[in-house]
């Protein structure tokens, strides 16, 4: 992995001996004669004519991203968002339906609710741990099933090889998207992925400069299985003029061909050379800093569950939790470094701890150098409807965290502060709930208690008594 992180599709001698890929900046490429772009055009040939549709700097990336996860293939694309939409829509067509993990990037979410439906695309969400619900959520018109190998923002495992063996038994590919797990830690095509994505934004990147997605054929999705349902991969395309499922005989990847000629270049979703190499960069340390990020968001969580004020801490180590033999089995080097906690105060507490913190930037990205804090329910999953945000475990009170390389004991100290914030919100809000009561009590209403904190978690509400306990 680490040798791959640094060589893996960089060939110094096309590039003047340069030590590191260059940044090509060229909207275009000249050729030498008629013919030569003629026969790219007609994909008789391969090479650059415009940078939309390819770079070689952009190329470098793929290749090494192809190599870390095993697969045939990869493209480079604007975003993570970019990733999902392009090899979703490269599956689907209008009427087609997708299956869905619940445990979802909420821009996921919002993509399959909002804008595939507008397209006549439905969607079933499922939760990721039931096996039976993925079987009973496949119908004839599934075309691709969906999940995360690592969930934002609870860091939930699921049982991808359970989950591949329903889906292919169907003949549905497997899309999964492991920005949170990258290569380093987990290679979904080793539990039965067909199709990988990344928001390479996150640790690919791992210093919070760029935005950028990946797409990987792992290589076990052959179209030709079912012809008449890959209809538009496996007859002469109408408008390319070439059968996609060709490129299968030649070592390629049809699905890529088809997603790149006609989702990359129609919708215009082009990675920068200058962010693909800022990628490449990213990418050679990326095995070092996920294990000291893994490790140390480990130790993090154990030291937060069941400190004052925490009602839960969403990590995959801690006692409970029904994918600790998951991590066990498939992450021998760590869950990575995002998990949340949900605390006891509900949002105002969720404010505090955040305004807290001196160290933990709060920003809605993962995957960086530094430490980043947000609290998901107002940001990243405030579009989502209150029952998907639950089913996600969002909560008023969930805060998450995304572990960066600082030293661990600086940052140890810096959430003690931000639980020493979150407590004083709780405690005063208890005192004057009980003050509240108190009057309340004396004019004899019952409900002054109750507002006085409006949007507290039920259980802070109901019971001060119980919240100030909880609090030491
Ligand atoms: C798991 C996951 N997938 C996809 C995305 C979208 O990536 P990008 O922001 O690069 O478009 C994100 C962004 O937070 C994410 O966390």
């Amino acid at each position: 992995m680490s040798t791959a992180s640094i060589h893996a599709g960089w060939r110094a001698e096309d590039m003047h001996g340069a030590v590191t890929p260059p940044i090509y900046s060229s909207s275009a490429y000249a050729h030498d004669d008629h013919s030569s772009l003629k026969n790219l055009f007609a994909r008789r040939s391969e090479g650059f004519a415009y940078s939309r549709s390819g770079n070689p700097t952009t190329a470098v990336l793929e290749e090494r991203i192809s190599a870390l996860e095993g697969g045939i293939g990869a493209i480079a694309v604007a975003s993570g968002q970019a990733a999902t939409t392009v090899a979703l829509c490269a599956l689907l067509e209008p009427g087609s339906h997708v299956v869905a993990s619940e445990l979802l990037y909420g821009g996921t979410t919002e993509f399959l609710d909002d804008t595939l439906a507008d397209l006549s695309v439905t969607s079933t969400s499922v939760d990721p741990w039931d096996l039976e619900a993925w079987e009973r959520a496949i119908t004839p018109d599934t075309r691709a099933v969906i999940v995360e190998s690592i969930a934002n923002p609870g860091a939930q495992l699921v049982d991808l090889d359970a989950i591949s063996a329903i889906a292919h038994a169907h003949d549905v590919p497997v899309v999964v998207d492991a920005t949170l797990s990258s290569p380093a830690l987990y290679r979904p095509g080793e539990h039965g992925a067909d199709v990988v994505v990344h928001s390479a934004t996150k640790y690919l990147c791992g210093h919070g400069t760029t935005i950028a997605g990946l797409i990987v054929d792992t290589g076990s999705f052959d179209p030709r299985r079912c012809p008449d349902r890959w209809q538009r991969l496996t007859t002469p395309n109408r408008r390319f003029g070439v059968t996609f499922a060709d490129d299968y005989d030649r070592g390629g990847s049809g699905l890529l061909s088809y997603a790149r000629a006609k989702y990359v270049t129609d919708f215009g979703a082009t990675l920068p050379a200058t962010s693909a190499q800022q990628i490449l960069v990213g990418i050679e340390t990326l095995d070092l800093r996920m294990r000291k990020i893994s490790a140390d968001a480990t130790a993090l969580a154990a030291r937060l569950h069941g400190a004052t004020g925490v009602e839960r801490v969403n990590h995959p180590t801690i006692p409970g939790r029904p994918d600790a033999a998951l991590a066990a089995r498939d992450f021998p080097h760590g869950t990575s470094g995002v998990f949340s906690l949900d605390l006891a105060g509900g949002e105002t507490a969720a404010a505090a701890f955040c305004d807290a913190l001196e160290l933990f930037t709060l920003a809605v990205n993962i995957g960086d150098a530094r430490s980043l804090v947000c609290h998901p329910a107002t940001t990243t999953h405030s579009h989502l409807r209150e029952e998907q945000r639950r089913a996600c475990g969002v909560l008023p009170g969930t805060v998450r965290l995304s572990i960066g390389l600082e030293d661990i004991e600086d940052l140890a100290a810096d959430l003690d502060r931000g639980l020493t914030a979150a407590a004083r919100v709780g405690n005063d809000r208890a005192t004057s709930a009980a003050a509240a009561a108190r009057a309340g009590h004396d004019r004899g209403g019952a409900s002054a208690a109750a507002s006085a904190a409006p949007d507290a978690a039920p259980t802070a509400t109901a019971s001060p008594d119980a919240l100030l306990a909880r609090q030491g």
